[in-house]
């Protein structure tokens, strides 16, 4: 259901489908490396989401949906029991806290090292290696090898471990999942045909490219049902090397066809202005909104003023934050009272323990009375 009946506030609720958040505010998906042995989510994450959970949803962490799928050192998985048991505690807190969670899942593809797969080569849609791109493994950054195509016969299989993740996902707490088709891992690599030379069924037309997107949507979403699907994509992006020759014709076909099959959402990654490989093509949710009558995320450098432009224009529903939500843990209430807000460290993004975790602080009373002072309510 699209939200242009509803008030274009970021901080109004928001209902979709059978879906009600408390804002119009997301927390995006955040890589943060500190999964524990067995790529168990931290005994932390429960603490570092349910802070944010003053977001009207959540997207977690890319999660892998099989130990196939993994690309960098320390990020959790949903294949395992332990892992769904350990995921329940943080949809519980979040939960209790009045927030909904998707999780997203994700199968890195090429952008992997054999460190992580037993020895054995990453795997792509073709032989490309990305150029000038690393991945982090337990001992440090590491080049990323030539992957190897898979076989068309070898895909049923990456379609059924995501079934599988989402299965899992369900058994541990949460509302809905997001199938990761961005920023160049699995579905993008064959998606864009810069990643995708293949001369099967899932290589050449686009048609053929979207089939494994289109085919791993319909497995989660026979899980889930398609209302509780949600899909992200970044038309344009150049993130771990990506390129596609005609990404307006592309992404179009995709998100047409995507607004048939009443998915939970669609979440798009705006390319930044400067960069890619079509500066002058219109990438952002603007050129896609016309195509797409459901609900539109949006990501992609957003601060209040600019999320509330995007709300007004109508060109999305809701407004996911990154970098922000890291460094403010109560960044919905900051905005409600126009506060200042605490600055993200990159050096702590990816790794570590607590520190650039779970210890940025909310505001205090005093900064909170100083800000509401200044900007009454
Ligand atoms: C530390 C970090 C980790 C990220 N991890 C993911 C991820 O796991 N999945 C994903 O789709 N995007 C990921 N992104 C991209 C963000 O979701 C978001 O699209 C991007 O940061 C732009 O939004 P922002 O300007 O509000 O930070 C990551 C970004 C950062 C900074």
């Amino acid at each position: 259901m699209n939200a242009n009946t509803q008030p274009a506030d970021l901080l109004a609720p928001y209902q979709f489908g059978t879906l009600q958040l408390k804002n119009r505010m997301v927390m995006a998906p955040l890589t943060r490396s500190r999964a524990e042995p067995g790529n168990l989510p931290s005994a932390m994450a429960a603490a570092y989401y349910s802070e944010r959970a003053g977001a009207g949803l959540i997207i977690t962490e890319a999660t892998q949906a099989s130990p196939d799928g993994q690309g960098y050192v320390a990020t959790p998985g949903i294949h395992s029991l332990d892992q769904v048991a350990h995921w329940k505690q943080v949809t519980d807190a979040v939960h209790a806290k009045g927030a909904l969670i998707f999780m997203q899942l994700w199968h890195v593809g090429r952008i992997s090292h054999p460190d992580f797969r037993d020895g054995q080569l990453p795997v792509a849609p073709s032989a490309i290696a990305p150029r000038g791109v690393q991945t982090y493994t337990a001992e440090g950054f590491k080049d990323i090898p030539v992957p190897r195509a898979l076989a068309t016969n070898e895909l049923p299989r990456v379609v059924a471990d995501f079934r599988h993740g989402a299965e899992n996902a369900k058994a541990a707490g949460f509302d809905g999942i997001e199938v990761h088709g961005a920023n160049g891992y699995l579905l993008d690599q064959f998606l864009e045909d810069g990643t995708n030379q293949r001369t099967d069924e899932y290589g050449g037309s686009v048609e053929n490219r979207a089939r494994l997107l289109f085919d791993v949507i319909d497995a989660v979403s026979e899980v889930w049902g398609s209302e509780r699907v949600g899909v992200r994509l970044s038309p344009g992006g150049s993130f771990n090397d990506m390129c596609d020759c005609h990404p307006q014709a592309t992404f179009g076909y995709v998100v047409r066809r995507m607004a048939t099959l009443n998915l939970a959402y669609l979440h798009l990654i705006e390319p930044a202005i400067t960069q890619g490989e079509h500066p002058n093509a219109d990438l952002s949710a603007s050129f896609f909104r016309p195509f797409y009558p459901g609900t539109i995320i949006v990501a992609g450098g957003y601060d209040q003023q600019r999320a509330e432009e995007a709300l007004r224009e109508g060109k999305a529903d809701l407004i996911a934050f990154g970098q922000l939500f890291i460094a403010n843990p109560d960044l919905p209430e900051r905005f409600r009272r126009g506060a200042a807000l605490n600055k993200p460290n990159p050096q702590t993004f990816y790794g570590g323990g607590a520190e650039g975790y779970i210890d940025y602080p909310a505001m205090n009373a005093e900064q909170s009375e100083a800000d509401l002072e200044a900007h009454p309510t």
